[in-house]
């Protein structure tokens, strides 16, 4: 049974959001393994309504009428399915589910590439849409106008039609700040962010595990709360008693980095030494080396407050040998 740590805060932020009508798009947005997944599969078993929970990790739809929708499946799958949410407790969807017919319209641009979705959205019991890992429909093959399209479309049904709430995952900032100038998103975002969890948090879950107060405070002064991280050292300081896998784990990304900063040039490697000591403001950084930063998961750009930071206490660790 895999712990789930803390996000108090987090969880009544969000209950607060999808207790009220909806009115805006949520983007929950943090660095890589920081526990976005986990906290929105935790706000889904918790709510009491319809979840449509989109991993788009698992699904790559190539065609924008296909993003949200889903072929509806036989009566077999249909009733395996209700009785799979009856077992579990939980009212979690991976998609609205259209007729092919109804799909073949909108593939063929007879009815627009989201009308039928608003009907069939309006069956749903107060649904909250997940769209976890969206940058990925960049990968399977939607531009940005479609994007654009999608986005307008998500707006409409909170910001306009009060129909449902949406929440956008992702650790891809330059994405969702793309998106959001794209489809005019200023006043149709709210912006919630998923970090790594508070120190006595962390302090506590490593005792709980049989840690001593001076191994505790050790392993958190080097990779502070990120939860992936510390799952890695829990799960060795059970096989092992010890916690030394921290030292490899930072040599590891130190010796990337180094690797990494072999093809380009002593730009990168100032920026490097810079990051090591602590977050930087955009403005003092250029555009490539930030990209170049980020695209080899180094750094981490942080869109509300404009600044950019390693992606983790450890990523930080690692570039202070580099
Ligand atoms: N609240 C938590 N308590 C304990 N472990 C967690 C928690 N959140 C995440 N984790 C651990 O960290 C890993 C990465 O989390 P995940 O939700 O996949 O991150 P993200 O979606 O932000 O990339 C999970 O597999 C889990 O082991
Ligand atoms: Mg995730």
């Amino acid at each position: 049974m895999l712990k789930f740590v803390n996000r108090e805060a987090e969880l009544w932020q969000l209950k607060n959001i999808l207790g009220s009508a909806p009115n805006s798009v949520l983007f929950v947005y943090g660095p890589k393994s920081s526990g976005k997944s986990t906290l929105m599969m935790k706000i889904s078993k918790m709510y009491p309504g319809d979840i449509l929970f989109y991993d788009f990790r698992a699904r790559s739809p190539s065609e924008v009428h296909r993003v949200l929708a889903n072929q509806k499946p036989s009566f077999g799958t249909r009733m395996r399915n209700y009785l799979r949410r009856k077992v579990q407790k939980d009212n979690i969807y991976d998609g609205i589910e259209l007729t092919e017919a109804q799909l073949q319209q909108m593939a063929r641009g007879k009815v627009d590439a989201f009308a039928p979705l608003i009907n069939k959205l309006k069956k749903y019991k107060n649904p909250v849409l997940v769209l976890d890992e969206i940058q990925n429909l960049v990968h399977s093959g939607l531009d940005g106008q479609e994007l654009a399209q999608l986005m307008n479309f998500l707006i409409t049904i909170t910001k306009r039609l009060h129909l449902a709430h949406v929440i956008i995952v992702t650790s891809d900032c330059l994405f969702i700040d793309e998106i959001a100038k794209k489809a005019a998103m200023e006043e149709a975002a709210e912006y919630l962010y998923v970090g790594d969890l508070p120190k006595s948090s962390v302090i506590e879950w490593m005792k709980d595990e049989g840690m001593s107060q001076a191994m505790a405070a050790k392993t958190y002064s080097l990779v502070g709360g990120r939860p992936y991280d510390l799952w890695v050292i829990v799960n060795h300081f059970r096989a092992t008693n010890d916690i030394n896998v921290i030292e490899t784990m930072v040599r590891r990304k130190s010796s990337r980095v180094k690797l990494t900063l072999k093809s380009v040039g002593a730009q990168e490697l100032r920026f490097i030494r810079k990051l090591a000591k602590g977050p930087l403001s955009i403005t003092d950084i250029s555009k490539k080396v930030m990209e170049w930063a980020i695209d080899n998961e180094i750094a981490f750009f942080d869109p509300v407050n404009g600044e950019v930071y390693a992606l983790s206490k450890s990523m930080q660790e690692a570039l202070k040998k580099v």
